[in-house]
């Protein structure tokens, strides 16, 4: 059975105040959460969310990470920096990194390289343009993706990270993927990491869907067997939406798959 896991994505969003001031309210409200929960603060919230967080269901996550340990790199924040503030996970390759800040496959393996390196657990990203999905080449951008993220990783990598299939369309547009279009691209995602790291890997991983995600549509999008959890982004930035949503996010919702 694989434990649904439910992260928000504070993005750019919440001074540190602001911050604490919805983690104190998530507290109470995830306290019973049959799902595993992550909220991924801005860096410079990391401090003042993660003693609130002590204790509490909820574990912290960081939005992006570079792939060097320390050194001359300015503006960068390290994988020893995101241990040392409490993190646990880290979301990597955002398609919002890819398509704002020029990242690449090749960077994207890196940064999740390093984070597995330093114990953190990386939530890799993927997803397909609207051009793209029209074109009927959301399998194909998928495939190549996956190939250039983890195509080379020993398929212990793969038991150690999560997926999310974030189609870029759905980001943010208050337009989420339907169910089936969701099941059908988890589908193929966990044949690729079945493929490439064995059936027990294929089975294992947990694949998150993103793309907003809202309390109205996350039951439905929980329900399908290869969806296990949701990355939310704008409905994470308020305390009743996020939690509805990870009520809705149940063990076992998501059967087994091998
Ligand atoms: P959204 O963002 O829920 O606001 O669509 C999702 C994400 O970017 O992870």
């Amino acid at each position: 059975m694989r434990r649904p896991i439910v992260a928000g994505n504070w993005k750019a969003n919440l001074t540190a105040g602001e911050a604490a001031a919805l983690v104190r309210q998530l507290k109470a409200s995830c306290e019973t959460a049959a799902a595993e929960v992550v909220v991924c603060p801005p860096f410079t919230a990391l401090a003042a969310v993660a003693p609130l967080l002590k204790g509490s269901r909820i574990a912290l996550g960081a939005q992006d990470v570079f792939w060097e340990p320390a050194g001359a790199f300015t503006g960068e924040v390290t994988p020893p920096m995101l241990r040392d503030a409490g993190c646990q996970y880290v979301i990597v390759g955002h398609s919002e990194r890819r398509t704002h800040f020029g990242e690449t496959d090749q960077i994207v393996r890196r940064k999740l390289q390093a984070a597995l390196a330093h114990g953190l657990t990386p939530i890799v990203c993927i997803g397909e343009t609207l051009a793209q999905r029209e074109a009927g080449q959301t399998f194909d951008i998928l495939t190549r993706q996956l190939d250039g993220a983890l195509g080379d990783c020993p398929p212990e990598t793969c038991r150690r990270l999560i997926l999310a299939y974030e189609p870029v369309w759905a980001i943010g547009t208050g337009k989420n993927a339907t169910p089936e279009q969701a099941q059908e691209a988890h589908q193929a995602i966990r044949r690729w990491v079945a493929d490439r790291c064995g059936s027990s890997a294929g089975g294992g991983i947990r694949i998150q869907y993103g793309g907003s995600v809202t309390p109205a549509n996350a039951a439905s999008l929980l329900q399908q067997p290869d969806v296990d959890g949701a990355l939310v982004g704008g409905a994470s930035l308020k305390a009743d939406a996020f939690s509805a949503i990870v009520k809705a996010a149940k063990t076992g919702a998501a059967a087994p798959h091998e």
